[in-house]
């Protein structure tokens, strides 16, 4: 089996970025690495995606945005994580699992024990090993990511228009996330620049294999 690493944390804290210059790094070094992402991480996926992220998503029920995500993650589970992990790949996703957790449940307040129950169902218990949070003050986050959309002359902005409460909401769970899994997350303090937050991430990540 392969190491499965994923980035988690609230809009625009730079998970994109580290995801990115992790897989370069590991790439380098001559590793097998397969860097995907969600939602989106198959064709089928971005068109999931597409809904999830952009306005044609509007006023989407909370269930129905939950159960999105659930049919994006289970095809990606069964076509891209598995089969990599199988074939011994370092597996890099950019979202799993615990963005479901926090923004459809702690957030969204789907209840706990339902997606819990969804979760296995569409995971099978694939958990990653490691869980780099990037924790940031939504404020600075959302800055980064309307500058970062705008360049980008991306419509990916649904969660974005939600307010800042929301976006507070998000940080709070993903750390209470991380304070109940304290061997699986990695919290860093995502104020810290792009250089710095990748070596300590390359550091863990060797101390880890
Ligand atoms: N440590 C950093 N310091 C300052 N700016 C950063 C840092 N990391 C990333 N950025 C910039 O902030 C913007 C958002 O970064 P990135 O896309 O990696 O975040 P993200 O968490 O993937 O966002 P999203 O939730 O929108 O996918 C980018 O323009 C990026 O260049
Ligand atoms: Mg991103």
């Amino acid at each position: 089996m392969g190491k499965f690493i994923s980035f988690e944390g609230g809009e625009g804290s730079g998970k994109s970025t580290q995801w990115q210059r992790l897989a370069q790094a590991l790439e380098a070094r001559g590793l097998p690495v397969l860097a995907t992402r969600e939602p989106g991480g198959t064709p089928a996926g971005a068109a999931i995606r597409r809904l999830l992220l952009t306005p044609e998503g509007t006023a989407l029920d909370p269930l129905a945005e939950l159960l999105l995500y659930a049919a994006d993650r289970a095809h990606h589970v069964q076509q891209v994580l598995l089969p990599a992990l199988q074939e011994g790949k370092w597996v890099l996703c950019d979202r799993y699992q615990d963005s479901t957790t926090v923004y459809q449940g702690l957030v969204r307040g789907i209840p706990a024990d339902r997606i819990q129950a969804l979760a296995q169902w569409t995971t099978e218990g694939l958990q990653p090993h490691l869980t780099f949070l990037l924790d940031l003050p939504p404020e600075i986050g959302l800055q980064r990511s309307k500058s970062r959309l705008a360049a980008e002359k991306s419509g990916e902005d649904r969660f974005e228009q939600e307010a800042i409460e929301f976006h507070q909401k998000v940080r709070a769970g993903f750390l209470k996330l991380a304070q109940q899994e304290p061997k699986r997350f990695v919290i860093l303090d995502a104020t810290q620049d792009m250089t710095t937050l990748h070596q300590k991430i390359l550091q863990r990540v060797e101390a880890f294999s």
